[in-house]
């Protein structure tokens, strides 16, 4: 579904990603693990198109989409929860859910409902201005938001980090639950519990470059590498 190959992505002069490749196949949920600095962020800007790479290719659906613009992106179905967790502070629950949501031809339509089907401990707090909730509600309103915008494919940038133990647990269980809505997921961690728990495959990045990938069961086997490129 996504194919990233060889990408090399710049902040100005800084070479950031350094022939950065990886696949996403239909259903999947693949995990991009790496320290801090690592690259994770600017891999998924990269894919957005927020940070264009300045080689390389990127196909989603067979499509290329290197250059082409991020609302474009978006419309082609990829949806991103970036690791700001931005919302509309002053707009309550149902209103931040309001304005994001798209609907597409030939796609199942995200609605609110369907967010609060995924979600319920959104709907009892709905009319909540989104400035007023914990970190982890607001987590959720920031997945729901992404899914209001319809994707089929759902970039996660570090979406349990900072947050309590029981509100990790409860986002994990959601995201395992987002496949069942017909999702495809790349997940960044540093946490390596969550994302080994989730996923199906892996890649490490360390200093910009894909240093290991294969299956978590591999990984979780491969002390080596975990203490190599994870463990700080
Ligand atoms: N806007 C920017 N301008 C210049 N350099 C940047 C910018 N954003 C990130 N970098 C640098 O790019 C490198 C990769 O950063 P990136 O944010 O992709 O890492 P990350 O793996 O997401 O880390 P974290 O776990 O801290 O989120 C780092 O060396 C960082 O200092
Ligand atoms: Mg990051």
């Amino acid at each position: 579904m996504l194919k990233v190959d060889g990408i090399d992505t710049y902040y100005g002069l800084g070479h950031i990603l350094h022939s950065v490749s990886l696949t996403v196949k239909r259903g999947e949920i693949v995990c991009l693990l790496g320290r801090n600095g690592a690259g994770k962020t600017t891999t998924m800007r990269s894919i957005m198109g927020l940070t264009p790479p300045r080689r390389g290719s990127i196909l989603f659906k067979g499509e290329p989409i290197l250059g082409v613009k991020p609302f474009r992106i978006s419309r082609k179905g990829i949806g991103f929860v970036p690791d700001s967790r931005e919302v509309f502070a002053d707009l309550s629950i149902e209103e931040n859910l309001e304005i994001s949501e798209r609907r597409f031809e030939g796609r199942v339509f995200w609605d609110r409902e369907k967010a609060y089907e995924l979600f319920p401990a959104l709907k009892k707090i709905c009319s909540r201005k989104a400035g007023c909730l914990s970190g982890g509600e607001r987590q959720m309103l920031t997945i729901a938001r992404a899914l209001a915008t319809n994707p089929d494919f759902l970039l996660l940038d570090e979406p349990t980090e900072g947050l309590a133990p029981l509100v990790v647990a409860m986002l994990v269980e959601k995201i395992a639950e987002l496949r069942s809505f017909g999702l495809t997921v790349l997940l960044a961690e540093q946490n390596q519990k969550v994302a080994l728990g989730l996923s199906d495959r892996a890649y490490i990045i360390d200093n910009g470059a894909i240093r290991w990938h294969g299956a978590v069961g591999e990984l979780r086997e491969n002390e080596a590498v975990r203490k190599k490129y994870l463990l700080v």
